[in-house]
């Protein structure tokens, strides 16, 4: 196996506002970089910016500064958005670092000196948004055909990289090497381009007096080089100085070539035709993979500044956590596939997947822990005869989930919505198998079929947040230190685990050497009421407080409340112990359809019976926040002991509406 692996992504435009589909791209990088670091490969993840160019030039001057002082500025968006979306140990590579440029000098040095580049005669459309240049019957309606901007004929002298003598090895190299191209239709259109046109020569300078901000060519001072020729190179010249231990000798021929290159389908083909060949002109190893992804739109179109559309991963992980919004992108799409963006899908993911079926699992899982065996994970054994069917369907999903992400054909094909599918399969089954045994019944009569039963749940969820890491890792690491296991990241990232230690640690077995107390923290994703959504829309309606008294507003009950007979004293309401509780289950009362009988978190796990069946289902309870009288005497309804009362209050026709705190809080907080 090759202990090395090392990931790219395109080096981003220093004139754009980082967004969405830049954080797309950074993010499956790093989930792999991650991935790879836990299965103990030694890791190198390169981002960072294109520098050079006339948009670079252009925008700079409009801010009168010059385009480096222009550049220096843009670049911190993106070392900043790395940061918050918890891009780990990368290497940021910009066009401007004085040893990119001699790199970039030096192979176009040896290509000269070789015959491979050419000075010609050259007449061509040229699209100056795109900086790219497009013979006549590429254009569509005399316009560019990517972008449907106008473009101006040009003729000048250029030097030529002579691209087309290798088409055939091209053609040979992606047919005999399934895995060069991904995903396989992207694979089968950079085919059926090659095998159906002629690959003309690359044109890789601009004359100076037309742009000056770009790398003079080392034979001739009066061009410079086209932004491709700079851009695709600094795969291979960060190698030269940004990898691990870079100041060893040799070290950039360990890390060269690329394990992976991930771009998005916009410049496939500059990746798989430009940078292959001048990899094969220059005599050097080509890439393991070029991985092409699809495109993000915003709520069903094209995301552009001017429709004003653009999503700001910054905020977006600022509202909801960049974890949540890192897993939302890699769930809900095929990789490879084009997507849609929306807010609403968003919540409903965190709400459902995360909050709801991830979340809720920890939350009992801790209640249950602490209450039936003061946090302590120690069952050793078979599993007693009351558990003993779950407990193997359960066991059964985990292993085979378990095996199948080890076995890497999801991972080595960039599956991570599958992925994720499957470990919320492991997720889910954990969640059934409390459901079916219902611990707390058995809690008088079995203890070791409930201790038992949080050793299985206590598994499904280490391996959960052992294999969800790559995609959440702050998540997982505060799964895993609740668990009762020591730092996540310094046991297996750190450490680098050796490959069989690693695989242990993946195994539904494992144990740390030390005792397992597990400790209830925070919770992992408070559910988004979708109500904040309409709140936001009504606070924008109403007029602003000035303008409001001017408004003719029907008129308003001043009277004073009639005098009241059952006033209370302080020392009454004081006697009172009202506390949020977190519903863990909901079933209804048999033969009731009024009665719900709940399992409430409120900082000890009790059961509660209301009489709210006809206005909520079992489902609507679970995982909501409630407010409990706490101190009330047990009674029986229908048989059935509560353990406490639920507030709520009378609605129209007497329906009840259960009392929720208006902002999320710690289950078993005081109400005062
Ligand atoms: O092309 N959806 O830089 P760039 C998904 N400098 N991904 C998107 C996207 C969207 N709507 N929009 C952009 C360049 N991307 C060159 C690259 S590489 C040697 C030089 C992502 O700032 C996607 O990865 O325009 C795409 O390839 C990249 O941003 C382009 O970034």
């Amino acid at each position: 196996m090759d202990k090395r692996y090392y990931v790219t992504t395109p080096i981003y435009y220093v004139n754009d506002i980082p967004h969405i589909g830049h954080a797309y791209t950074t993010v499956a990088a790093d989930i792999l970089s991650r991935r790879n670091r836990l299965i103990g490969n030694e890791v190198f993840l390169l981002t960072g910016t294109d520098e050079h160019g006339q948009k670079v030039e252009k925008a700079a001057k409009g801010k009168g500064r010059s385009p480096k002082d222009h550049a220096d500025l843009m670049v911190e968006n993106f070392r900043q958005l790395w940061q918050k979306l918890e891009i780990s140990g990368h290497g940021f590579i910009r066009t401007t670092d004085p040893e990119h440029i001699k790199t970039v000098q030096g192979l176009l040095q040896l290509l000269w000196d070789r015959g491979e580049i050419e000075k010609r005669q050259y007449a061509g459309w040229y699209c100056t948004p795109d900086e790219r240049f497009w013979t006549e019957k590429d254009l569509v309606e005399g316009k560019c055909p990517d972008c449907g901007r106008q473009v101006d004929q040009i003729q000048e002298e250029n030097y030529f990289f002579l691209m087309s003598k290798y088409q055939k090895r091209l053609i040979s190299l992606i047919t005999e090497n399934r895995s060069y191209i991904m995903p396989e239709t992207r694979r089968n259109e950079v085919l059926g381009f090659l095998n159906n046109n002629d690959l003309g020569d690359l044109c890789i300078s601009r004359p100076k007096q037309r742009l000056a901000w770009g790398i003079p060519l080392p034979f001739d001072d009066n061009f410079v080089t086209y932004v491709w020729f700079d851009a695709l190179v600094n795969y291979f010249s960060a190698t030269r100085y940004l990898t691990p231990h870079a100041e060893q000798a040799g070290h950039g021929d360990f890390w060269w070539p690329a394990s992976l290159h991930i771009v998005g389908k916009d410049i496939l083909t500059t990746h798989a035709v430009y940078w292959s060949t001048m990899l094969m002109a220059l005599d050097m190893p080509l890439p393991g993979t070029i991985f092409a992804h699809g495109w993000w739109t915003v709520e069903g179109k094209k995301m552009s500044k001017s429709v004003g559309n653009v999503v700001d991963p910054q905020t977006l992980a600022a509202t909801y956590g960049a974890d949540a919004f890192r897993y939302f992108l890699f769930r809900e799409v095929p990789f490879g596939l084009d997507g849609d963006f929306s807010e609403e899908a968003l919540v409903h993911r965190i709400n459902t997947d995360l909050a709801n079926d991830l979340g809720n699992l920890l939350s009992r899982f801790l209640t249950m822990a602490e209450k039936y065996n003061a946090g302590v994970i120690d069952f050793q054994g078979e599993a007693p005869a009351a558990v003993m069917r779950a407990t193997t369907e359960l066991t059964e999903v985990s292993r085979t989930v378990i095996s199948e992400l080890l076995g890497d054909p999801y991972w080595e094909s960039l599956r991570f919505n599958i992925i994720l599918e499957r470990l919320w399969d492991i997720v889910r089954a954990a969640n059934n198998y409390i459901a079916q045994t219902e611990p707390w019944k058995l809690a008088k009569n079995d203890p070791e079929a409930v201790h038992c039963i949080l050793q299985n749940i206590w598994s499904a969820l280490r391996v959960t947040a052992l294999q969800v890491c790559p995609f959440m890792p702050e998540t997982a690491e505060k799964m895993w230190k609740q668990l009762g296991l020591n730092s996540l990241t310094r046991e297996v990232h750190e450490n680098n685990h050796a490959a069989m230690e690693s695989q242990k640690i993946f195994s539904w077995e494992w144990r740390p050497a030390y005792a397992v107390k597990v400790a209830k923290g925070e919770q992992l994703f408070p559910r988004i009421e979708k109500t904040t959504e309409r709140i936001k829309k009504m606070v924008k309606e109403t007029p602003p407080a000035g303008e409001a008294a001017e408004t003719a507003s029907p008129a308003v009950n001043t009277t004073a409340p009639a005098e009241q007979t059952n006033l209370i004293s302080i020392q009454d309401v004081i006697k009172v112990e009202l506390k949020v509780g977190l519903v863990i289950s909901a079933e209804r009362v048999k033969k009731s359809d009024k009665l719900i009988k709940m399992q409430v978190d409120t900082g000890e796990l009790r059961q509660i019976v209301a009489g709210i069946g006809k206005a909520y289902t079992p489902e609507d309870l679970v995982n909501r926040k409630i407010v409990v009288v706490a101190n009330l005497q047990p009674a029986k309804l229908m048989g059935v002991e509560s353990q406490g009362m639920l507030l709520a209050a009378t609605g129209a026709d007497g329906v009840p509406i259960i009392i929720t705190p208006e902002k999320d809080v710690e289950q078993g907080a005081r109400i005062k």
